[in-house]
């Protein structure tokens, strides 16, 4: 079957499939990573980490940019908004094993605009031209940006700052269509993204509501980006992954998993959360998880509210068993 879009191409790494999976702080950690990994991605990144703690060697921050070995290429990404931190950073991560630097111009979060981080860049597209052409100093690797639409509605600064950046030297930027003001309200405007592939030379990458794989394929074509990144859509579903990887190799996507394939999946993601992070730290951490597992699964409401009261992972993998035998009786009547 004759492939039906492009590999990505970010500076010397051919990218394939040219399907991302989007960094999502709290939950794409490494396990979660290597565990959807195999369903189509051609890329995955680390979730965001300050450049500011990797330049103090916290523990935790070093066990953030660790990747899995299957994360090749793999992407380490990095926020803040000093050009010289960001550059000493990027040099860090490059020798700890990235083969790409992204840089983080997009998050909305309090805790990281009140220093001026992430999306607060945009408001200064002088320092973030800066940023990127320090960390692209620092590097013998490509670098990329993620960025949103602008801080507000009335600053829309993406064409502005994507043009610097690649004037800089970054290899591909992703454009979130989303305002930082936006947070998550409303929906992602791809007719910015279409603009900005459009204006660029480098690689644009989409991102932003894909939720469906044939929509997604739509999305890709209309706007000719040479890439797309899935988010919030792939939790608890990583089949989404796998049916847009169809459709990029050419193939008819695979169906829809029933609620009971989605419920085993969602054992091996526990046991294995487990086996990687030891009980204590996975049992919290899946809870959301799950709740993502089972979502659009009848009764469902009174399962995740038992789910966020067990603590052993034991009990929380025999419920959900009890669930998938539940289902499956229901099913055969
Ligand atoms: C819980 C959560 C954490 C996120 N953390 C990051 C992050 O660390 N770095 C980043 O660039 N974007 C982060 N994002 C934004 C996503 O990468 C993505 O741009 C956004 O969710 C839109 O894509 P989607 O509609 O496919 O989810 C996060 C989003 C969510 C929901």
């Amino acid at each position: 079957m004759p492939r039906t879009v492009a590999p990505l191409q970010i500076g010397p790494i051919a990218v394939w499939p040219p399907l991302v999976l989007a960094p999502m702080s709290g939950v794409t950690n490494r396990t979660m990573r290597a565990l959807y990994k195999p369903f189509g991605l051609g890329l995955t990144v680390t979730e965001f980490v300050s450049s500011n703690a990797l330049t103090y060697g916290s523990k935790r921050t070093l066990e953030m940019i660790d990747r899995h070995p299957s994360e090749r290429p793999g992407s380490t990404q990095l926020w803040g908004d000093d050009p010289a931190t960001m550059a000493r950073a990027a040099a860090l991560v490059r020798e700890c094993g990235a083969d790409i630097v992204d840089i983080n111009f997009g998050c909305p979060a309090p805790k990281v605009t009140k220093t001026n981080g992430g999306s607060a860049c945009l408001r200064d597209p002088d320092r973030c031209e800066a940023i990127v052409r320090a960390v692209v100093g620092a590097v013998d690797c490509p670098v990329t940006v993620k960025m949103r639409l602008g801080w507000t509605e009335s600053d829309l600064v993406y064409l502005d700052v994507a043009t610097r950046a690649q004037a800089a030297g970054a290899a591909a930027v992703t454009l979130h269509a989303r305002t930082a003001k936006q947070f998550y309200r409303g929906s992602a405007d791809w007719r910015h993204i279409a603009a900005l592939k459009r204006h660029l030379d480098i690689p644009v990458i989409g991102n932003g509501d894909l939720a469906e794989a044939h929509a997604a394929m739509r999305s890709m074509r209309e706007s000719g980006v040479d890439g797309i990144m899935l988010g919030r859509a792939t939790l608890g579903n990583p089949w989404l992954i796998a049916q847009v990887a169809d459709l990029m190799e050419g193939r008819s996507a695979r169906p829809d998993p029933t609620p009971a394939d989605r419920l085993r999946y969602c054992i091996v993601h526990y046991r294995t959360m487990v086996e990687e992070l030891g009980e204590r730290r996975a049992v919290p951490q899946m809870r959301k998880h799950v709740a993502l597992y089972l979502k659009g699964i009848a009764g469902a409401a009174a399962l995740r509210e038992r789910m966020m009261r067990i603590e052993s992972a034991a009990e929380a993998i025999d419920t959900i068993d009890a669930t998938i035998e539940r289902l499956e009786n229901a099913r055969a009547a």
